[in-house]
C-alpha cells in the first residue's frame, strides 16, 4: 500500500520537475528549480505527456501573443541588494534584447519582500521569483533561446554595472 503510495508521488514529482527544460548558464551555479506556468502545449509528442530534457534541449514553453505566463523560480541567495532582470534572444549570430521586461523587478522576489534581502534560513537559503511573463503582440511568430538574468545591480563589479544573481536559458516557441 505505502509502497504503491510514494511511487505514484514518485512518479508525480518526476512529471512536474519535467515540465520545462532549462539550463543554467556557465559560471554561477545557484538555481534549484524553473518552471513556466501557463505553456499550452510542452510536449510536441503526441500522446506523450512526459518528456526527457537534455538541457535546454526538449519541447519548448508554447505561448500565444497576449497570453500571460508566469515564470516562477527557486535559487540559493546569499543576499541580493537590488535586482534588476536582463532578458535576451540568443538569435544564434548575437544576443539581441527582448522588448518589454520590467526593470524593477524587486517586488516579484520573496513573494515582495523585496530588496535588500537573502533566502529564507528555513529553507535551505532558497529566494522565490515570481514574475508574470506578457507575450506581446509585437513578437513575431517563431521559436526563440533565451537568456534570462537577474542582476544585482549594487554588487560591486570592475564596471559598477553589477553582478548577475542567476543565469539561465531555455526555449519559448510564440504563436
Ligand atoms: C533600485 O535601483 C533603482 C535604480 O538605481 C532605483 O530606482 C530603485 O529605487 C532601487 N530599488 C530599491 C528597492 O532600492
Amino acid at each position: 500500500m505505502w509502497k504503491a503510495v510514494s511511487f505514484a508521488v514518485i512518479a508525480l514529482l518526476q512529471l512536474a520537475n519535467s515540465k520545462m527544460c532549462w539550463e543554467e548558464c556557465s559560471g554561477l551555479n545557484v538555481l534549484q528549480n524553473v518552471d513556466i506556468h501557463g505553456c499550452r502545449r510542452r510536449s510536441t509528442y503526441p500522446g506523450s505527456l512526459d518528456f526527457r530534457c537534455k538541457g535546454m534541449r526538449g519541447p519548448p514553453c508554447t505561448v500565444l501573443r497576449g497570453d500571460q505566463v508566469e515564470l516562477d523560480l527557486t535559487w540559493l541567495d546569499n543576499g541580493h541588494r537590488n535586482l534588476t532582470q536582463a532578458v535576451h534572444w540568443q538569435s544564434g549570430w548575437m544576443d539581441l534584447p527582448w522588448v518589454g521586461m520590467e526593470t524593477e523587478i524587486c517586488k516579484y522576489v520573496n513573494d515582495g519582500k523585496s530588496c535588500p534581502g537573502f533566502g529564507d534560513p528555513l529553507k535551505g537559503g532558497l529566494s522565490t521569483y515570481k514574475f508574470p511573463i506578457d507575450i506581446l503582440s509585437v513578437y513575431p511568430a517563431g521559436s526563440y533561446n533565451l537568456k534570462w538574468q537577474l542582476i544585482d545591480r549594487d554588487a560591486p563589479s570592475a564596471d559598477g554595472q553589477g553582478a548577475p544573481a542567476l543565469c539561465f536559458k531555455f526555449a519559448i516557441r510564440i504563436m
